[in-house]
């Protein structure tokens, strides 16, 4: 099947299912030829939405082998929260080890420590941040706090875990403005402009090279990559193949299906909550 058919019935698919987010555009699509090429060889596949099973398979493979090398870098987590607690527990599933992070200190981390195991240790914003690879897991609006004070990034490799949503107080009046579409789930869009949201962290961590990753679904889907007999599929993006590359391998070994939704400012928008096209969408490599 010619990839431009594979594009178009992925479209398909996904607009039929009509999950608030807008159609996808071809356009988009032929600019995320790393997608379009995972898309080139066949197998059979299911997508799965919410907890749903849609009853239909599709035409998918991520066909990158799997690197299968043993993980060398080093891994800091800068936030503790639904994201950042989640990915330390995928990482140590797998015996990744990594040094996770918060505002109120290490000690305040006592009890993830102990769920998780001696792979993940808590560790001071600083001492997460001078890793090879630096997932940042705060909400949006303290990118400034948690990034304002550290050391220089030298082209260190950054994943922007984070999507530019607020959070809303809960039961406060904004969590019933009936303008906002997102008000049920808490949260409502942080209006940046022209600017897209990996633009924005970038400027956070100047001289990082920037992987946007871990931010397209819902966190309690991190803890299970292997499901309905594949892998569940995690997107990433960025301008900086080596960092890519990386973070691929860091996916993978976590046990899930990686796909390359090609450069920053394509893939961050497909995957990005709460509008992208890929945003919430799982999908599942059989
Ligand atoms: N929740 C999801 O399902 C989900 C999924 C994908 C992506 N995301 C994105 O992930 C990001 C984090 O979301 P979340 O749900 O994990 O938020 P969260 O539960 O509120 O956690 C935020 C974490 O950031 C830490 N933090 C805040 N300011 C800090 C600072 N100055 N220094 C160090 N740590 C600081 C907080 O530390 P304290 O606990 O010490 O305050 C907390 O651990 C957001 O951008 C969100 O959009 C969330």
């Amino acid at each position: 099947m010619a990839p431009e058919n594979l594009v178009w019935m992925h479209e398909k698919i996904i607009a039929s299912h009509a999950l608030n987010v807008k159609k996808l555009s071809v356009k988009n699509y032929r600019n995320a030829m790393s997608l379009t090429d995972a898309l080139k060889s066949s197998a059979s596949g299911a997508l799965m939405i919410g907890k749903y099973l849609a009853p239909f398979h599709f035409i998918f493979s991520s066909f990158y082998p799997c690197m299968g090398r043993s993980y060398k870098m080093s891994i800091g987590i800068i936030g503790s929260g639904a994201l950042g607690s989640n990915l330390a527990r995928a990482f140590a599933k797998k015996g990744i080890s990594a040094t996770i992070a918060t505002r109120r200190g290490p000690e305040s981390l006592a009890s993830l420590i102990s769920e998780v195991g001696p792979s993940i240790k808590a560790g001071t914003v600083a001492e997460a941040a001078s890793a090879d690879i630096v997932i940042v897991a705060v909400r949006f609006e303290d990118l400034g706090t948690a990034l304002g004070n550290l050391p220089a990034w030298n082209n260190r490799i950054v994943i922007d875990g984070t999507n530019a949503v607020a959070f809303l107080e809960p039961g406060s009046p904004e969590t019933q403005d009936p303008t906002n579409p997102l008000a049920a789930y808490g949260i409502k869009a942080i209006d940046l402009g022209d600017k897209q949201s990996s633009e924005v962290f970038s400027t956070f961590v100047p001289g990082a090279r920037v992987v946007k990753a871990f931010n397209h679904l819902d966190v309690a889907a991190l803890v299970e990559p292997e499901l309905s007999g594949g892998q569940r599929v995690l997107f990433y993006s960025g301008d900086d193949a080596a960092a890519k590359t990386e973070v691929r391998t860091l996916i993978e070994n976590t046990g899930f299906s990686a796909v390359d939704l090609g450069s920053l400012a394509v893939g961050g928008q497909l995957a990005g909550l709460p509008f992208g096209s890929l945003s919430a969408i799982n999908f599942i490599k059989v």
